[in-house]
Order: structure tokens, then sequence, then C-alpha cells
């Protein structure tokens, strides 16, 4: 325990020299990285830095403790690519913040795999079984909210099976959330932006899904035109 919170107390302060990883940052550059990736990307849906975040990956905090800084560097950068079958989404991001967030976690903040980011998407398109690999972890297989890692949430994952409430939601709203995240749509950062490794086909096939969860369609002004 000691050791661990050496290492965080290293991390979150930006003394992140000891091992041979990146350049340390500024305590202030440490502070926006942490900010970004715990209230905007949403890493903390998922990991764990320090006591804060999700149970379905692992710990941030001392992650340059298990891996090399181009390790590091590619996984944020491409997931699939470096981990073929992880589920962790690629985050869309500016290229600024990719390289705060790595350098934060003791990758190379210059790495590149020189490969645009385009691996295609598991191919997959049943929208049951996107949604037990990439959703029931927070959400429960059944939509309950009740999955593994709900407890560790601050906000409770939606109840896909909730038709009093999913049927006030219009199909482009699930979309756009799966797609982009919840930040953009103004609610807890730690539902994640699938968009950058789930294609329109397979979001589509998961709205479908919760859909199929609710027993429910959105409200009737919104079904015209869905997508
Ligand atoms: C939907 C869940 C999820 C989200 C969101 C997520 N990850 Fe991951 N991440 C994982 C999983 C699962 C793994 C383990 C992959 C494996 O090794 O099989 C992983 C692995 C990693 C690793 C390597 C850890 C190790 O010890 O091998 C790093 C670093 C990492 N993620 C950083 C991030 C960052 C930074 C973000 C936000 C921009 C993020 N992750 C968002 C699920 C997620
Ligand atoms: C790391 C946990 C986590 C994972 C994994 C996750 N979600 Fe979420 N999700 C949440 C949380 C937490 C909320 C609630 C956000 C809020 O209310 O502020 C949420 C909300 C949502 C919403 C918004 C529901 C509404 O009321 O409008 C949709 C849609 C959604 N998730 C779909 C998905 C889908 C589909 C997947 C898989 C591709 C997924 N989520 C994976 C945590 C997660």
């Amino acid at each position: 325990m000691i050791g661990r919170s050496l290492v965080l107390a290293l991390a979150l302060s930006g003394a992140t020299a000891t091992i041979a990883h990146a350049q340390p940052l500024s305590p202030f550059a440490s502070a926006k990285a942490t900010t970004l990736l715990r209230d905007k990307y949403g890493c903390l849906g998922c990991h764990r830095l320090g006591r804060d975040g999700g149970q379905l990956a692992p710990t941030l905090h001392d992650v340059r403790t298990r891996r090399d800084a181009a390790y590091i560097a590619a996984i944020i950068r491409n997931p699939q690519q470096r981990r073929p079958g992880a589920a962790m989404p690629r985050i869309r991001m500016p290229e600024t913040d990719r390289t705060l967030i790595t350098r934060l976690l003791g990758g190379d903040g210059a790495a590149r795999d020189g490969t645009a980011p385009t691996t295609p998407a598991p191919a997959d398109t049943n929208g049951a079984a996107l949604y037990r690999t990439w959703c029931a972890g927070c959400h429960g297989i059944t939509g309950r909210g009740d999955g593994p890692n709900a407890k560790a949430l601050p906000v409770p994952p939606a109840r896909h099976a909730d038709a009093a409430t999913m049927s006030q939601r219009p199909d482009d709203t699930l979309y756009d959330t799966i797609d982009g995240g919840g930040a953009i749509m103004n609610r807890s950062a730690r539902m994640p932006a699938f968009g950058g490794s789930l294609s329109p086909t397979q979001i589509r096939a998961l709205v479908a899904h919760i859909r199929s969860l609710c027993r429910c369609a959105g409200p009737a002004w919104s079904r015209d035109g869905a997508r």
C-alpha cells in the first residue's frame, strides 16, 4: 500500500520521472491532465486512478510500473490495434490532450504508431453481443443498471430496461450518447464515448438493443426520420 500511494503521490504531483519514462509534467500540466481523464474523457468510468474510478480495467496510477512508455502511448492512441479484443474504446481527443494524458501516465507523449486511427472496429453487428462486451459491465446484461462496475461509479448507470425513462429518449439522443459519451450530453463523463471504436452500424444496433430491453420506442415526435 505504501508503495502504491507513493507512486500515486508522485504521479499526481507531476514528479513522474522516477522510472525511465517521459519528461515530468509540470504540476499545472499534471493537474490539467488528471482533470481531462477524469471529467472529460471518461477514462475513470473503467479505470481507477488513486481512490477514484471504475473496476473494469487495470489501475492507471501505477501503469508505469507494469508497462513501458511506448506501450502506454500506443494503447491510449489505438487500443484495438495494440491489444486486439481489449474492451477499451479508442477515445477521440485533440492531440494536445492525448499527449498530456499519455505523459501523465508515464507514456511517451511523442510516440506515434504511424497509423491513421482507422483500425476497423470489431465486425460484430449483433446488438446483444456488442452490449455484453462493451456495456454490461456498467449497465448490466439485462440493462437494469446493475453491472459489476455500477457501484464504483459516482452516478448510477442508466437503466436501459426502464421503459418510463427510455421512452422519453429519442433514438438520436441514445445514439449521440453512445457515440460521443456522457460529457458531451451534459451527463456523467463516466459514460465513455464509443464512436472511436464502434461503427455507426454497430451503434445503431446498440440503440435497437436498448429498445428491445425497454420494450419501448422513443417519443412520437422523434420517430420520423429516425437514423
Ligand atoms: C470502457 C472501458 C475503458 C475506458 C473508458 C478506458 N479504458 Fe483503458 N483499458 C480498458 C481495458 C479493459 C484495458 C485492459 C486491456 C487489456 O490489457 O486487455 C485498458 C488498458 C489501458 C491501459 C494499459 C493498462 C495496463 O496495465 O496494461 C492504459 C494506459 C489505459 N487503458 C488508459 C486509458 C485512458 C487514458 C483512457 C481514457 C482516455 C481509457 N483507458 C479509457 C478499458 C477502458
Ligand atoms: C464505465 C461504465 C459505463 C459503460 C462501460 C457504459 N456506460 Fe452507458 N452510462 C454510464 C453512466 C454512469 C451513465 C449515466 C450518465 C448520467 O446519467 O449522467 C450512462 C448513460 C448511458 C446512456 C444515456 C441514457 C439516458 O438516460 O439518456 C446511454 C444511451 C448509454 N449509457 C448507453 C451505453 C452503451 C450502449 C454502452 C456500451 C456500448 C455503455 N453505455 C457503456 C456508464 C457506462
